[in-house]
């Protein structure tokens, strides 16, 4: 039996929402990793699921009605909050998750909810147009700077013929979040504890590669997948960070969603949003595949194929990690990445005393498991103080969480 949730004791939340279904899984699968679960739902999540389903599978009375005298407490909703260590909302439907961002407790989940002041993940499920109604974004976006974690839906087919945002992750991806944010919680940090160093910070984080046209339908770019930095936005999140996730063009997303998301194409617009952040950031790390070059003057229309061949001429794109360097006060951390060939750790150290950058992390390209495109990378550290610290394979998620953990220890 996997038991890695041993002694993790759970509420999980349901609302109306016909994802409900998958929730059953869910409960299923906490249970196995050793997880203790107690279900509450509202009155509307049991037109799509039995309480006695939830009774089963949890092992534990349902929590459904406020005014219950059945509930074995009256005031279930304070002593849910003190019994457990964590909750998941799953489904949340746009209703209820505009209850929880406006203190709305009139049924047993809004009012548990409201009196919960611990680690909270909120998995919104929903057509594609409720979930980008600007009313739900508006209410997601106030539980993001509550610190409560989203968990970014999937795209895709819904349960209403629609196709889109709104799919609530599969049962296993929500137990590998559950999973994760306990890591996270748990795992005594090198110089720190758990939650502190992060909790609160501003982190301005770049990711993904960018995209420099050269025509309406050609471009230059690299094969960054942006996986290092999703993997560093969600470890930041679960840290309690507010993650400011400048991003270039790239096909993944971070689990949880981050605290806010920029979308830019080009190095110069990724160079324009971080300079813009930076002054009110706490920490950068820019762990972004931005060009180094980029076409002197893009054409209106697609060039022809005319001559045997082509001169592109390039300018140098503008350095984000100098520049921020160049800007930076004390009080904070710069992280930039490199990805080296030749004279790996002296380019990675001239780098970094050239950009007064705090620390590098140094890509290796000589391990088939490392780099672009592949889920695990081997790293290697060096710090404003001289040290060098090279790194096993791990996956991009580990390298994630030990970049977070070194960066701390500088401090
Ligand atoms: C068949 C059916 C499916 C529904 N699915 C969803 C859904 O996936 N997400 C959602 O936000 N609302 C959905 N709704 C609407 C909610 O059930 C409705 O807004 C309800 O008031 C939510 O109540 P609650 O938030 O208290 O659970 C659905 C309604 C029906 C009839």
């Amino acid at each position: 039996m996997d038991a890695s949730l041993k002694g993790k004791k759970i509420v999980v939340g349901l609302s109306g929402g016909i994802a409900a279904y998958k929730t059953l899984t869910l409960i299923r699968l906490l249970i196995k990793a050793g997880a203790e679960v107690k279900c509450v739902c509202t009155p509307a999540a049991l037109e799509f699921v039995t309480p006695l389903s939830l009774e089963t599978l949890s092992g534990h009375p349902l929590y459904s009605d406020l005014f219950s005298a059945r509930n074995e407490i009256k005031t279930a909703h304070v002593s849910y909050a003190d019994w457990a260590d964590l909750m998941i909302v799953a489904p949340a439907s746009a209703n209820t998750i505009a209850k929880f961002a406006h203190g709305i407790a009139d049924n047993a989940l809004t009012t548990l909810f409201a009196a919960f002041d611990k680690n909270t993940v909120v998995a919104p499920a929903m057509n594609t147009r409720m979930y980008h109604n600007p009313a739900t974004q508006a209410n997601l976006d106030l539980l993001l700077q509550r610190g409560i974690r989203i968990a970014a839906p999937d795209s895709g087919q819904l349960a209403c013929g629609a196709e889109g945002d709104g799919r609530m992750p599969e049962p296993e991806t929500l137990l590998a979040y559950v999973k994760w944010m306990c890591r996270c919680l748990d795992s005594p940090r090198k110089g720190t504890s758990a939650d502190s160093f992060y909790k609160g910070k501003k982190v301005l984080l770049t990711g993904g590669p960018t995209v420099e046209p050269i025509d309406p339908v050609r471009y230059l770019s690299n094969h960054s997948s942006g996986l290092m930095g999703c993997s560093l936005a969600d470890e930041l999140t679960l840290r309690g960070a507010d993650v400011y996730f400048v991003a270039g063009p790239m096909r993944v997303r971070p689990h949880f969603s981050p605290f806010r998301s920029i979308s830019v194409q080009t190095a110069g617009e990724m160079h324009e949003a971080a300079t813009v952040l930076w002054p009110s950031m706490d920490i950068a790390i820019l762990s972004a595949a931005v060009a180094d070059y980029t076409p002197v003057e893009v054409s209106m229309q697609k060039i022809k194929k005319d001559s045997d061949s082509l001169c592109l001429e390039l300018k140098k794109t503008q350095d984000i990690l100098a520049r921020l360097g160049k800007d930076k006060r004390p009080n904070q951390l710069l992280v930039g990445f490199a990805l080296e060939t030749e004279n790996e750790i002296e380019n990675a150290r001239t780098k970094l005393k050239r950009k007064n950058a705090d620390m590098i992390v140094l890509n290796s390209l000589r391990n088939p498991g490392a780099g672009f495109a592949v889920s695990t990378n081997q790293v290697t550290f060096i710090d404003k103080h001289g040290r060098v610290e090279a790194q096993e394979l791990k996956s991009k998620e580990e390298v994630a969480s030990d970049i977070l953990d070194y960066l701390s220890s500088l401090c």
